[in-house]
């Protein structure tokens, strides 16, 4: 039997991260985008106040990008990359490479941050055994991190939303706690003042399981997710002096610090602290085609690279691990963040940017202002026994006003397109401002 499609029926699609029932009675579609703004379905204008989710950071349709997607579709649909290859793999590779700081030369392709996460862990598990220290098996997450959805990230991820319903997940895994300290750092403009000797967790966690039995700590730079928090001073250096003192892999997620957010083209140039693996995707192909990296230092590659010459060293990768149209995509993106000078752009603004987070204290339920070159937080007090419903009402209420923004439990995230102009600046706050002063 055929079914026609019901092109006006919300029923089918099972949505991601999403309250169905709740959307679908009320949805909100867009249909198209353009710089810094979305088009509704009912016509009008959204500022993007989140470059989507964090990952369209040259902002929307830019030309380069729509020329080589289309070039490349038209010339090489797709090609493998087990025992295969195309130029474009490697010469993004070199490029990537090229951006990172040595030793950081080596790069895995996947095709999203959750991928990257579940790859990096993986290099870093076989890494421990290739150099004949297989007991080191633990994983060290983070509560409070998100690393994605795969079981690997959602066990070191410490979301508790994103694992309770989900069984045992990994075994062999611990996490350190989180630095979020609104007693001490509350409304701190950049990285907060105290709290660096939360990363001697890690001596703890050391001393319980004995450092003989982990393999790696995996952390974001800035979380994201959770709602921007942001590392206090001195408190990813002492992460790498901790993992270096007990031979311990550091890996950064830096699936939304990476490509500009913070004014270096990655949170390793800002914080000046070089982890072993760095997970990237989102901003690499400026959100347009799905596509991750990991990047590998020489020590683990060469690790790798010891064995008989005709076998494959690492059992993974994915169908579309380094996919021509991806390949395509990033290239284009990487020339237009480098012609715009879009990677230490956020720099330029930070300044800016700030004073205009700052500018919401004092508004009713604000508890909290956070930011860091571009990006934002705003944190509100939950309702009693209804925590996320206030910020949802902020999430709905901007949307009304022609401003996106993301929301997580009752903070609000911001995360503008890196092409962003003080106007629109003046917009997003100018109109946040309104939403506060509205909401119950
Ligand atoms: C830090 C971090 N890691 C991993 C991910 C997962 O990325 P993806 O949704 O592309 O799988 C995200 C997504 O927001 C993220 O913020």
């Amino acid at each position: 039997m055929t079914v026609s499609p019901r092109p006006n029926n919300l029923d089918a699609f099972w949505m991601p991260f999403t309250a169905n029932r709740q959307f679908k009675e009320n949805p909100r579609l867009l249909v198209g985008a353009e710089g810094m703004y979305y088009k509704t379905a009912d016509g009008r204008d959204v500022l993007d106040g989140s470059a989507g989710l964090w990952c369209v950071n040259a902002g929307h349709a830019r030309p380069k990008i729509i020329e080589a997607v289309s070039k490349q579709v038209a010339e090489l649909d797709y090609a493998p990359a087990f025992q295969m290859g195309h130029p474009k793999a490697f010469e993004l590779a070199s490029r990537l490479s090229a951006m990172m700081p040595t030793p950081l030369d080596y790069v895995f392709f996947t095709n999203s941050g959750s991928e990257s996460v579940d790859t990096a862990l993986k290099i870093a598990l076989a890494y421990q055994r290739a150099r004949g220290k297989g007991e080191k098996y633990r994983l060290i997450g983070r509560e409070r991190g998100y690393h994605g959805v795969g079981f690997g990230g959602i066990s070191v991820g410490g979301i508790s939303g994103n694992r309770k319903t989900f069984g045992t997940m990994l075994t062999g895994v611990d996490h350190i706690r989180h630095t979020h300290d609104l007693s001490r750092n509350a409304f701190t403009r950049g990285e907060p003042e105290y709290g660096a000797e939360f990363a001697d967790e890690m001596e703890r966690v050391i001393a319980l399981h004995d450092a003989s039995t982990i393999a790696a700590l995996i952390v974001e730079p800035v979380a994201g997710s959770t709602g921007v928090l942001i590392p206090p001073k001195g408190y990813l250096k002492r992460l790498r002096e901790i993992c270096d003192k007990h031979d311990i892999l550091l890996i950064f997620d830096e699936v939304i610090t990476g490509f500009g957010r913070l004014g270096t083209p990655f949170a390793v140039d800002y914080f000046g602290v070089v982890p072993d693996l760095v997970c990237t995707a989102k901003g690499i192909t400026n959100g347009t085609i799905p596509m991750g990296a990991v990047f590998a230092s020489s020590k683990i590659y060469e690790t790798f690279m010891s064995g008989p010459e005709n076998m494959i060293e690492l059992f993974h990768g994915y169908t579309y691990s380094a996919h021509p149209v991806a390949c395509a995509a990033s290239l284009a993106t990487l020339d237009t963040y480098e012609e715009e000078g879009l990677l230490t752009r956020a720099a330029e603004l930070s300044s800016y940017w700030e004073d205009a987070v700052h500018s919401l204290k004092g508004l009713p339920h604000v508890i909290d202002l956070r930011n860091l070159g571009l990006i934002g937080a705003i944190e509100l007090e939950s309702i009693p026994g209804a925590p996320t419903k206030r910020a949802f009402s902020a999430f709905l209420k901007a949307f009304e006003s022609n401003v996106m923004i993301r929301t997580t439990g009752d903070i609000i995230a911001l995360s503008p397109p890196l092409i962003i102009e003080k106007s629109h600046i003046d917009q997003l706050f100018g109109t946040l401002a309104n939403v506060l002063k509205q909401i119950d």
